[in-house]
């Protein structure tokens, strides 16, 4: 067997075995849990990547798999970050967790918009089916907080960048991974998790690069109007060359290099000479995204990049290990581009990697070393790079 053909066999496997059915109060739910013990629940884009796998191997669990984010819909649109199907969350977790009660049955947030885009891929025609419409719907009446098309987050852990560096200078002391995130929760819970009464509250809101990339491919996805020239208006920094979030009150752009800055690459209509800037003089920099197992979530040049995943009693995610969903979506923007050599050299390096370490929840820039959780769902995106014949233009 080739690591090609090895890493899909492997990803097969692991969706097969993390795969979950019940029923709760009468509602069937099937999905795949992130990660055997550490992630038990549905996590709403964890599935979405999931979806986008498993329709290489059985179309009909993609399917069943976001479907079941649609029986979690709240009557007003709404779908949540995760979905406590079979129990609810353990006492402790609920300091960290975007619930109203202990028993809510989902969080009050989101996580990245892109149910429309993995539907697209895995299932169909989103506009054919009306709980997406209304999912999408939902997030422009209470996201959209300018009317200009892009959506506003209250939390980091909203971006699925939990720990990411680029939230400190916003969220200081209560970002995800800090001591204080606690209060953080507190404070959004006694405003509902309402991203308007936030604002109104004077607390920080954040226009996220990466949450409105998949904005704008749902958009896309679902024949709306797309998003891409509100992100390049309002997020693209044409002296760096690279996306950077907007922070309110105060307008605060953070000056912290992550993978989001270049995330954009993924949507087909991000006009060409700003796919080239990103792709040239970031993605292929070695100083920056590219290092042997690349590209890592921190830039290599921060002071802040822990490529070994960081230690200490608080799990800090997305700090610098090389995660295979964002490998992934720069490597559509790399094809998309005609970077066909770069492309695949990012993909055999992954592949190797995987072929090497199984399936980690993100694996050490420098050496492909394999670190958090085991058998991870989302990284059998590995087998996009390893078969790109099936993969979406
Ligand atoms: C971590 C990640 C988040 C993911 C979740 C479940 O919290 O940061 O993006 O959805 O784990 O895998």
């Amino acid at each position: 067997m080739t690591p090609r053909q090895a890493v899909v066999a492997e990803a097969e496997r692991v969706l097969r075995q993390g795969w979950q059915r019940g029923d709760r109060d009468g509602t069937a739910y099937e999905y795949t849990q992130p990660s055997p013990g550490r992630y038990p629940w549905q996590w709403y884009w964890d599935s979405c990547f999931a979806a986008i796998a498993w329709r290489r191997f059985e179309p009909a669990r993609a399917r069943a798999e976001l479907e079941s984010l649609l029986a979690a819909q709240r009557s007003d649109g709404f779908i949540g970050h995760t979905i406590f199907w079979h129990r609810p969350v353990t006492f402790p977790r609920l300091l960290f967790y975007n619930l109203a009660t202990r028993t809510s049955p989902q969080t009050s947030t989101i996580q990245p918009p892109l149910l429309a885009w993995a539907w697209r891929i895995a299932v169909g025609d989103p506009a054919a089916e009306p709980r997406i419409g209304a999912h999408m719907d939902w997030l422009a009446a209470n996201r959209d907080l300018e009317g200009d098309g892009l959506l506003w987050i209250l939390q980091p852990d909203e971006s699925g960048l939990d720990a990411s560096p680029k939230f400190e200078p916003v969220w200081g002391r209560r970002s995800n991974g800090r001591l204080g995130f606690p209060l953080l929760v507190r404070r959004n819970r006694r405003l509902g998790f309402d991203a308007r009464r936030v604002r109104d509250a004077g607390q920080p809101l954040l226009c996220e690069t990466l949450v409105n990339t998949m904005w704008s491919l749902s958009l896309q996805a679902s024949g709306r109007p797309s998003a891409t020239a509100a992100l390049v208006e309002r997020l693209w920094d044409e002296r760096r060359g690279v996306f950077v979030d907007e922070a309110q009150p105060g307008g605060l752009r953070p000056d912290v290099l992550t993978w989001t800055a270049f995330a954009p690459l993924a949507l087909p209509d991000l006009p060409e000479s700003i796919g080239r800037r990103l792709i040239e003089e970031h993605l292929l920099n070695e100083h920056e995204f590219l290092t042997p197992v690349a590209p890592p979530s921190v830039a290599a040049s921060e002071p802040s990049y822990e490529p070994g995943g960081g230690r200490g009693p608080i799990r800090r995610y997305w700090r610098g290990p090389t995660w295979i969903n964002s490998a992934w979506m720069a490597w559509l923007g790399l094809r998309r581009l005609g970077y066909e050599e770069e492309a695949s050299r990012l993909a055999d390096g992954l592949i190797a990697t995987v072929a090497r370490e199984g399936l980690r929840e993100y694996y050490d820039p420098r050496d492909g070393g394999g670190l958090g959780a085991v058998d991870f769902a989302w990284s059998a995106l590995i087998a996009e790079l390893a078969d790109p014949a099936e993969s979406p233009p």
